[in-house]
């Protein structure tokens, strides 16, 4: 299948989106085609680099990465702090190119370092999982947790280039590459019934890797986010509707210290839980709320939630920061394809749905 490249318009200009299996076979032309130069830095993680890491000797020679630890509880400031030591020991400055070579850890944390060192360096994400391929490498959200929550400290910071390369997901395992099919389905809830259905026809397909279907697959998420993203670069409206199961989601993730879950194991169940939110309020059939229930479980097992509270799960989102100014803002879906949001949640409601996935 031929590359397909989307433009993506944001604060700091035009950025290209390039999915294609053979992409990270091109790097060097792509990197200058781009005026991105030759000074480059690249942050990646052991398991990635180990693997993948050749791609990078023809723009990078035996120069070494730098290598950061994978998981969501290496997304410190101290992670950030060792990509800074590294930039100085190198001499970056300006001209310099930051680039992310991994999952969504290493994109939200090199990206971190990118957006403040010097005031910012050019940032290139080269994403390495399914997840970060069809979310988290689009759309500019970059920063850290701290003990006091997830995503706490960060910056809207639009990349240079978004390369994206299925082939490098060959490598993934299955359930990592699992947890990115959860974040397409998120898409096909949000913005689109077509490609709902096309996750769960294709499903042999995906889960060979087939290079054409992960192509196209790809693109079509990275579509919706590129346009939700160019109308709501900063999340003040409609980029609010990514966060479809998050909030449940990042709750599941705190109340287990980010141990238990992959992260998009655990927007699958709060994906679960808002649904039945919304089948109750009926803005939302039961026939669509089970399709979803349906669609996740055909995926394959997640993690047990039966053993945590849904008393400490309340409080976890009580320091959510999709709270803004003590409202909470949730996404609900309306039908496969469409959502609406809301701020009216009750703790009542939330209580039923982390039943129904099957807390305590
Ligand atoms: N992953 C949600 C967003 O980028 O807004």
């Amino acid at each position: 299948m031929a590359e397909i490249r989307l433009d993506v318009q944001s604060s700091l200009g035009t950025y290209p989106v390039v999915i294609d299996a053979d992409v990270s076979g091109r790097l060097p032309p792509l990197f200058a085609g781009l005026g991105l130069g030759r000074d480059l830095v690249v942050v990646s993680c052991p398991p990635v680099w180990r693997v993948h890491g050749e791609i990078w000797r023809p723009l990078l020679g035996k120069t070494p990465a730098v290598l950061i630890p994978d998981g969501e509880r290496a997304k410190t400031l101290q992670s950030v702090a060792r990509i800074y030591d590294a930039l100085v020991k190198c001499g970056a400055d300006r001209s310099t190119t930051l680039v992310a070579f991994g999952g969504g850890i290493v994109g939200d944390v090199a990206g971190f370092a990118a957006a403040t060192y010097l005031r910012g360096l050019r940032l290139v994400q080269v994403p390495t999982t399914l997840l970060a391929q069809v979310d988290s490498a689009i759309g500019g959200k970059v920063g850290v947790n701290l003990a006091a929550g997830k995503n706490l400290v960060g910056a809207f910071y639009p990349p240079a280039l978004v390369a994206c390369d299925p082939s490098l997901l060959g490598s993934l395992p299955r359930r990592e590459f699992r947890a990115g099919l959860y974040e397409v389905v998120k898409y096909g809830v949000i913005a689109s019934r077509s490609l709902f259905e096309r996750v769960a026809a294709s499903l042999p397909a995906l889960f060979a890797r087939d290079g054409d279907t992960l192509t196209a697959l790809i693109a079509e998420c990275c579509r919706i986010k590129a346009n939700v993203v160019m109308e709501d670069e900063r999340e003040g409206g409609v980029r609010r509707i990514l966060n479809f199961g998050h909030t449940v989601g990042h709750a599941l993730e705190a109340v287990t210290r980010y141990r238990r879950f992959r992260h998009g194991e655990a927007i699958a169940y709060g994906m679960m839980a808002a649904s039945e939110i919304a089948r109750a309020r009926t803005v939302l059939a039961q026939a669509d709320r089970d399709a979803l229930w349906q669609a996740i479980a055909h995926l394959g097992p997640l993690p047990p939630v039966i053993d945590l509270k849904i008393a400490d799960a309340l409080a976890a989102i009580g320091h959510d920061k999709k709270v803004v100014a003590g409202t909470l803002h949730f996404v609900l879906p309306t039908s496969i394809g469409t959502t609406t949001i809301v701020n009216d949640v009750q703790s009542k409601e939330l209580r039923a749905a982390m039943r129904a996935i099957g807390m305590r």
